[in-house]
């Protein structure tokens, strides 16, 4: 016993015996160990510290951008200089500082500093009495992460909770602000890690620490939370234009079980007039859940079949899970055997795993090889018409094993490194959706790739957009989902969503009224529920819970051009597209803490009820000019309003000064509209913009758009010069004032 309590005694790095200096990296070598610091730029800074003698290979999944302009910095006496951050380092023992250049203290090594325990690494980093925290990637817990413990282990669990501490997806990823102060930490150790923002051994400190690995974290200065997520996305890089279509409303269920019911649910859509762009295929459309299958009683033509969908402006999405059912009769199962491309256990022989299928095997998608091999079995999904991958349970979830999912000794290729399930576990689903993401690119080259995925790791955005996993029909989920996304979107995941009207248990008329209220303001729009519950589509409860979703679903579209603007801002430079109040004020406090509620883009704040029975609540109006949406009643900001909110009506407001482009309602994206509609608010200053292209191909350069600047003043529109990349863009505008015409 002693010696175990000897064994994992924290070690820090110690004092500092030695400084090396490099181009803008700084070692520093110590008593126990080598820390690195290097200055990527300005307001980037990058910590590494190993106990060996040297750092171990530089290998990242998370990070897209390898290579900086080389920044100018000052080495001297202990301190380093950019022209954003002071970096003092004191050495006895090693402690790391990060300041402004007016002397404000942003963050520091506190108490034990950086060290290891047993395995562990960890940093104990002094917190500011006022600090708050946000991102983390995604947890079902608070909007302020300031209390709460996360832990970064991608887990499949249907059950969680508010305090449920690991979900499917792991970003280790801390924003930090208080009044003049802000910063990131990008913490990259893809090892269990957890971020323990609640109070430790004192109020002053937290721990950020990892089951094993080196430390390797980034540091983000900023003038705002908008700059750290600039400069972290600028690390993780930014997600694609996805197809215009993933912006339209999506139905799901587990499962439609054929294609005459996938046939009769989009007919359905059409004829109560309900828009509607994609439909999924579940788990049931396979042959006896081996992927890549068909079942050939219940789906016989699937060509015919998303013929058939297409015809009426729907598209396919098909599920596909990394487990392969071990079958020898089976080809994907019989190749992957013969070419290597499953894991095996430590001590060899393949690894079998339950999940659906029953025995499966696993391919290791930390193997280029693998990710190759797996991506062209997509092809014929394709070449059938199949237009989105939906991946699956590649936490990946193993149910037959402890904690539900691989030992953690199977090894790993992990791009060359060599390593256990240990190090891949977190990046295994990232590294699916990847092979997914590149072989969609490859086969389609001209088009963009539409993935989704239930796990991932930092810098997911690249490949996938995300869900939120199996959440619940309860009120509580509903509201939880509301803080789970925007720190998904602080997280630089700006495309995600939740299962509207909730997977497990059944939904209700009025969560399901809801619930579409808000879903129609959330990036990803889909309905899905579990085998087992009742019919969740718009129309399973009745005329007038159907008259209420029809509605909301048609205010979505009617607003696609302005989501479409905040989809490109989110593409440019990792913009979320759902906002919490600080984003864009952040001088007003009562925003930090408001989970409720939120922004879509800068112009609208959306108030869900998420209570069942209100017909009223209260909206906190940030600090600016508001109209109410529905009444076009102007309110001043600042304050408190009591909104009404019967049952067909969630409280809506839109910022003054705000040019809102939007459409005719349609009934999918495929269809097109004469003319924009620019719904102006005036205020003291009113402007917008419409960027427009042609939502379909990949455009690598990011060129072929069309971007149109609109002022409002003194009663009369004025459109700026254009830039028309893009040649079908939009000739006509119709003007409303505040939902008013005023002229065509
Ligand atoms: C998982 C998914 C869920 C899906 C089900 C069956 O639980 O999270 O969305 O419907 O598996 O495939």
């Amino acid at each position: 016993m002693a010696l175990a309590m000897t064994d994992c005694a924290f070690t820090s790095v110690g004092s500092v015996i030695t400084v090396e200096k490099r181009d803008s990296a700084v070692d520093f070598v110590c008593k126990h160990g080598r820390v690195r610091v290097t200055v990527l730029a300005d307001g980037i800074v990058r910590v590494r510290a190993t106990r060996a003698t040297e750092l171990g290979p530089d290998f990242s999944y998370a990070v897209a951008r390898k290579r900086w302009p080389k920044t100018p910095v000052r080495i001297t006496a202990g301190i380093i200089r950019t022209r954003k951050l002071v970096i003092s380092i004191t050495k006895s023992p090693l402690r790391i500082a990060f300041a402004t250049l007016d002397g404000t203290v942003l963050n520091r090594d506190n108490g034990r500093g950086m060290g290891w325990e047993g395995a562990k690494c960890r940093s104990h980093r002094w917190r500011a009495r006022d600090e708050m925290f946000f991102g983390c990637g995604e947890s079902a817990g608070p909007l302020n992460k300031r209390g709460s413990t996360t832990t970064f282990w991608n887990t499949d669990d249907p059950n969680h909770t508010y305090a449920t501490e690991a979900l499917y997806i792991s970003i280790p990823f801390l924003i930090s602000t208080r009044p003049g102060a802000h910063y990131g930490i990008f913490w990259d150790n893809t090892h269990r890690t957890r971020f323990n923002l609640a109070q430790v051994e004192d109020e002053k400190q937290y721990v950020l620490e990892s089951d094993a690995g080196e430390i390797d974290y980034y540091f983000f200065a900023g003038d705002s939370i908008r700059e750290v997520v600039r400069g972290y996305t600028e690390l993780t890089g930014r997600m694609w234009m996805p197809p215009r279509w993933a912006l339209g409303y999506q139905q799901s269920r587990w499962s439609y079980m054929s294609t005459d019911e996938i046939m009769d649910i989009a007919r359905s859509f059409r004829e109560r007039k309900i828009p509607c762009d994609a439909i999924y295929c579940d788990i049931d459309y396979m042959d006896g859940y081996r992927v890549f299958t068909w079942n050939p009683k219940t789906f016989p033509k699937p060509r015919a079949m998303t013929d058939g969908l297409r015809k009426i402006g729907f598209k396919l999405v098909t599920i596909i899970d990394p487990g392969v059912k071990n079958d020898n009769g089976y080809s994907v199962c019989r190749d992957g055997k013969k070419k290597g491309m499953f894991l095996e256990n430590a001590v060899g022989g393949w690894f079998t795993g339950t999940v659906w299928p029953g025995e499966c095997l696993f391919p290791d998608f930390t193997n280029p090889r693998v990710r190759a091999w797996w991506g062209l079995w997509h092809k014929e999904l394709l070449d059938l018409g199949v237009a989105g991958i939906w991946n699956d349970m590649n936490e990946p979830a193993v149910w037959n094993h402890p904690g539900g999912t691989m030992p953690l000794d199977i090894p790993h290729e992990y791009d060359g490194q060599h390593v256990t399930h240990a190090r891949a576990h977190n990046v295994y689903g990232f590294n699916m959706a990847r092979a997914c993401h590149e072989a969609l690119r490859k086969l389609r080259r001209d088009e963009r790739p539409f993935v989704i995925t239930r796990a991932a790791y930092a810098g997911i955005q690249r490949y996938s957009m995300v869900w939120t996993g199996d959440n619940q029909s309860l009120w509580e989920q509903f509201a939880v989902s509301i803080p789970e996304c925007l720190n998904l979107s602080l997280s630089g995941v700006p495309f995600c969503g939740a299962d509207v009207g909730g997977f497990g248990r059944d939904c209700t008329g009025e969560l399901l009224a809801r619930w579409t209220q808000a879903g129609a303001f959330f990036p990803f729009f889909r309905n899905h529920t579990a085998v087992g519950t009742r019919q969740q589509e718009p129309w399973a409860f009745g005329m007038e819970i159907e008259d209420i979703c029809r509605a909301y679903i048609r205010l979505r579209y009617r607003l696609l051009p302005y989501l479409y603007n905040l989809f490109r801002e989110a593409a440019l430079d990792g913009t979320p597209i759902m906002r919490p109040l600080f984003w864009e004020f952040p001088d007003d406090p009562h925003g930090y803490a408001i989970d409720d509620q939120f922004l879509l883009g800068p112009s609208l704040l959306i108030a869900p009820i998420v209570k069942p029975g209100a017909t009223a609540r209260a909206v906190y109006l940030p600090e600016d000019q508001w109209y109410d949406y529905w009444t076009k009643q102007h309110f001043k900001g600042g304050q408190y309003i009591a909104a009404s909110a019967p049952l067909d009506r969630m409280p809506l407001f839109v910022r003054a000064g705000s040019i809102l482009p939007m459409t005719k309602p349609i009934e999918h994206t495929g269809q097109k509209t004469e003319a924009i509609i620019l719904d102006v608010y005036p205020g003291p200053k009113t402007a917008g913009y419409l960027y427009e292209d042609d939502g379909a191909t990949f455009d690598y350069k990011r060129s072929r758009y069309s971007l149109t600047r609109f002022e409002w003043a003194d009663g009369k529109l004025r459109i700026g010069k254009r830039k028309a990349g893009y040649q079908s863009a939009a000739k006509l505008y119709r003007v409303l004032v505040a939902g008013r015409e005023v002229r065509s």
